[in-house]
Order: C-alpha cells, then structure tokens, then sequence
C-alpha cells in the first residue's frame, strides 16, 4: 500500500470510529435532547486538548452472531485532555453503540485509562450513558465490571474521581460511580436504579416511572446518591470544571492557589447584627459563608440534600477550603442521619485530598425521637465524629451560636484535634439549651409550685440563672476551649490568618492497615 494510501486508510478509520453506532442512532440520541460522547467531553476539556486512546478497540464476543456488529472504539470513548490547563483522565459511554453496555473491551479500556490517571496522579472523570453489562457478553461483562470497581476502590484518596449520569444508568453501571467522590446528574435524561421500573413492578407489585424511580431530583434530595444537579448537560458539565478548580490532582498535591483582589483583611459590617436577638429566630448561615469566603463565592455540595448541613467548597485568601456549617434555617440546625451522613463524607474528601475545613457551628443538638433512632442516628453521627476526629488537614472552628451537647463535640471542637476554635461574643456552648436543662435539674421543683404564674416566673428564674452562666463563650474559652472570641465583622481576616498560620501543619494517624469507621 502507497504511503498516501495509509495515511488514507489511518484517516478514514478515524473518521468512522467518530461515528460510534452511526449517523442513524447520533440522530436519536439528538432527538431526545443528548449529546453524543464525543460532544460531552469537548465541552468538557480545554478546546483542542483531548488526546484519544484505543480508537480501533472492538468487542470479541462471537455470542449471538455479535461478531457481525462491531464498531470501532467499542462503546467508550477514552483518553485525557486538561480543565483550566490541569490533567485531567475521561472517559465517555457511547450509548450509540450497543446502548452504551459494557463490553469486556470496554472495560479492559476504561481500566487503562484508570491505571494510567494513577500513575501520574491526574482525576478521573467519567460521563456515564450505560445500559448496564452487555448482555450477550454475559459474565465477561461482569468481570469488566468487576475491574473497573476494583480500580475505583483502589483510586480512592488517591486521585478524585467524578461520575456524571447523562443517560439511563441501571445494573452495574451505577456502582462504579457510587464508589467515585462525586456523582453529577442532569435533570434532563438523567437515571440510575439497581433494577428498572419493570423488574420493580415484576417483583413488589409497585408501579413507578423512571423519574420517581432514580430521576436526579429523587438522588439530589431523597438518597443523597448525587451531589450535584444541572438543568442541562451543558450546565452539568460546567459544573464538573468548577470543582475540578476546587481541588487538587492527587493525594500528594495542594488545590490550586487562586490570587484574589478579594482584601483578606476585609471587614464584614452585616455579621455584628446577623445573629437575631431571640436565640429561636432563623438566619441564613449562608450569608455568613458568602461574606467571609474570597470574593463571596461558594460552590454547594448536595445543596438539594439534608439542607439542615451545609457542606462546600470556596477560596479563602487564594486557599481552597471545604466549608461544613449548620444551617439554622432549616429544622433549626440539628444534626440527623442524613446531615451526618453528608458532612461526614464531605470531611473525609477534604481531609483525603489536603483541603483545609473551615466549620461554623450553630447547632441546637442532634434530632430527637424513633424516627431518627430506627434510621440509626448513634452511627450515622458516630460518621461525623470519626471524620472530624480523624482528619489531620488544618481545622479551624468558629462558633457562631449555640454549639450544644453531642453535636457540639461532632461539630470539629477542640478535643477532636481541631487547631484553631473561635467564637463570636453570641455563642453558647453547653450540654444543652436553657429550657431543657431547667427541665431536669427543676422538674420537680417545677411541678410543686402549683401557681402557674409562679411557677412561669420560676422557670424565667432558672433559665436566666443557666444562660448567665452558659449562653456566652467565656465559659468554654477560659478553659482554653476557645482560643478567642472575635467580632463577628473581623471573622475572614481571622480565619484566614489561622488558615496561613496552619499551611505547614503536620498530623499524623497511629499506623494501621485501615480504620474501622463505623459506616
Ligand atoms: C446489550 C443493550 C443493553 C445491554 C441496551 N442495549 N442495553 N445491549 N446489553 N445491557 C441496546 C439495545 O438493544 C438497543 O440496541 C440499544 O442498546 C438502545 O437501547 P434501547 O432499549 O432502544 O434504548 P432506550 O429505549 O433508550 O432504553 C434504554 C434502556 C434499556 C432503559 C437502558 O435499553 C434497558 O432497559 N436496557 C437494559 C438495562 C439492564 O437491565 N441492563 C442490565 C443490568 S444488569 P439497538 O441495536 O436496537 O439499537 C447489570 C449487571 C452488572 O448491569 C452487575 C455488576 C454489579
């Protein structure tokens, strides 16, 4: 063969592995308001960045006459390219070509990919559109499958993994990105179930649409399997690029350092009066978050999910920091199964990737009664407290509020190894609010005064004599359990003064094959 007739040959096998399953089934995936793979990760990656492995992979399944129907790639397009000029390792389902099931060669190529991210320590980000194994494959699809988790778990801590769902994910093809750190869905066209809703209806009886099922509103709010949702797959995919932005590119790397015009020093006027006068009135610790972080950008992780937690990453003097605040808005801040569950697995990310966590606490306990004890509330917040306890990247507290009982210890205080614990001149740290406490240490004293005046002006009596000595900080902080009380307006100068002073910290964990967290 002449040499322009090989570059010829190399051209037009190009040109036909970027028709995946074919003009035909593009066509469809357009129709239903998809892009194609090869779309998504150009919108994905830098322009022009992408550099494509294994184009003239193809499947070696004879089952079924399959050997009749093969196309180049196989299902899966991989290779890497950079986000804001950082490496970056992706991969992309096909749905074109057998619905984007996994082949044993898709996975033997989304395994390379994978060993190779480790090895040069870059994220993996995978966009998933899957019918789960390929089914003529039987168990070499599972075994594909099978690689792939194995993989996944040994990543784990040691570069990010991201998963975005663009398409029905069922079976196996969600497992992978349940063992990744973060799960993206689109609302548009955006799945994932163990088994269909006809498998449902098959074995319990119960009638459910895909939506209900494993739509990305039900795992953004009621499982919690996905951190973030986009209206669209564009808004999804940019999305992704933000975080990326956010964190570093393995265990051994910092996050990028991002200059700020933002003055470290700047002061925030609104925080000396954000805390109301009635210790039951809400507030937005959202607004605290946004006035004290680099030029009030905060990028929410599972904003949708157990909103009584707020958990996020934001920049905070050019540093990145992950952010995890009770928000008093909701049910008043308590902590609860799915909070502790969120927070818990947000600190671990932040402490497996040398992201510092800034914590703001105004928590009035954790939620009482059957419905959180039968959910397993002493383990899920057992979580939390592990997480803390256990992260060695500099921590640093404030207290804004009420910092009460259990939760105030799970809420990164001192003795859990936390570095630097500020409160403003509002909080209240103590076993438990004014009225509960005059509850037990009164009750009986309570019930003898059979005069209801009197007894109200008991009460008022006890709780007054209770707050004078809890409801501020100076209890905790002469015991050096503050190490300051500071005014609320001088709060992000603080912090990033505690955030400077820790860049070198040092901590280390007792050597051991691995902990044993209570999950
Ligand atoms: C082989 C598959 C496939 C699969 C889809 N296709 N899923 N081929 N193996 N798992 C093919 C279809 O035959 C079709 O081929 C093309 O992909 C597009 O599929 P459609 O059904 O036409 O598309 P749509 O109507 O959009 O429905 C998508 C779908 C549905 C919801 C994903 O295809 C579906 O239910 N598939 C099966 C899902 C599933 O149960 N997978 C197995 C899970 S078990 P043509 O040639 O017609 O275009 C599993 C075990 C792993 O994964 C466990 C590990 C822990």
């Amino acid at each position: 063969m002449a040499f322009e007739e090989k570059i010829k040959e190399l051209l037009d096998k190009r040109s036909l592995a970027k028709q995946g399953g074919g003009d035909k089934r593009i066509a469809k995936q357009h129709e239903q308001g998809k892009f194609t793979a090869r779309e998504r990760i150009a919108l994905l990656l830098d322009e022009g960045s992408f550099e494509e492995f294994d184009m003239f992979v193809t499947h070696r399944c004879v089952n079924f006459d399959m050997q009749k129907q093969s196309f180049l790639g196989d299902g899966v397009v991989t290779g890497y390219g950079t986000i804001e000029g950082r490496l970056v390792y992706v991969f992309a389902q096909d749905f074109t070509v057998f619905g984007g099931s996994l082949s044993e060669t898709m996975a033997l190529k989304i395994c390379k990919l994978m060993d190779q991210a480790m090895k040069v320590g870059a994220p993996v980000i995978g966009l998933n559109d899957s019918g789960g194994a390929r089914i003529q494959e039987g168990s070499n699809a599972l075994a594909g499958y099978s690689e792939i988790f194995e993989r996944n778990i040994l990543a784990s801590g040691v570069v990010p993994q991201i998963s975005a769902i663009f398409g029905p994910c069922a079976g196996g093809a969600v497992y992978s990105p349940a063992l990744t750190d973060f799960i993206f869905m689109s609302k548009e066209n955006s799945y994932m179930f163990l088994t269909g809703p006809k498998v449902v209806k098959t074995v319990t009886g119960e009638d459910v649409t895909v939506d209900k099922l494993g739509g990305a509103m039900v795992h953004a709010t009621k499982s919690g399997v996905a951190h973030f949702v986009g209206e669209t797959e564009e808004e999804t995919i940019q999305k992704i690029r933000e975080l990326v932005g956010y964190i570093p590119s393995n265990n051994f790397e910092e996050a990028p350092y991002v200059a700020t015009e933002d003055p470290i020093d700047r002061l925030e006027d609104t925080l000396n009066s954000i805390i109301p006068e009635n210790p039951n009135q809400a507030y937005d610790v959202k607004d605290v978050i946004t006035a004290i972080v680099d030029d009030g950008k905060f990028f929410e992780v599972h904003e949708h999910f157990a909103a009584n937690l707020v958990v996020g990453f934001a920049r905070m003097g050019g540093m990145s920091i992950g952010l995890v605040a009770n928000q008093p808005k909701v049910m008043a801040g308590v902590l609860d199964c799915n909070s502790s569950r969120k927070g818990a697995r947000f600190v671990r990310f932040c402490d497996a990737f040398n992201i510092p966590i800034v914590t703001l606490v105004d928590v009035p306990g954790f939620l009482p009664g059957t419905g959180q004890e039968y959910n397993g509330v002493i383990v899920h917040g057992a979580k939390m407290l592990y997480a803390f306890g256990e992260a060695t990247v500099p921590k640093v507290t404030v207290t804004l509020r009420k910092s009460y009982g259990g939760a105030h210890i799970v809420m990164s205080c001192k003795q859990l190894r936390s570095d630097i614990n500020y409160a403003w001149p509002t909080a209240q740290i103590a076993v438990m609010g004014a009225s509960g406490a005059t509850e037990v240490l009164h009750g009986r004293a309570i019930k003898e005064i059979t005069d209801p005046e009197e007894q109200a002006a008991f009460i008022a009596k006890k709780e007054q004599e209770y707050n004078d000595q809890f409801a501020n900080p100076y209890n905790a902080a002469k015991y050096g359990y503050i190490d300051d009380v500071i005014e609320p307006r001088n709060t992000r100068f603080r912090v990033i003064r505690a955030l400077q002073a820790l860049s070198t910290k040092k901590d280390s964990l007792p050597i051991k094959k691995h902990c044993n967290l209570p999950l």
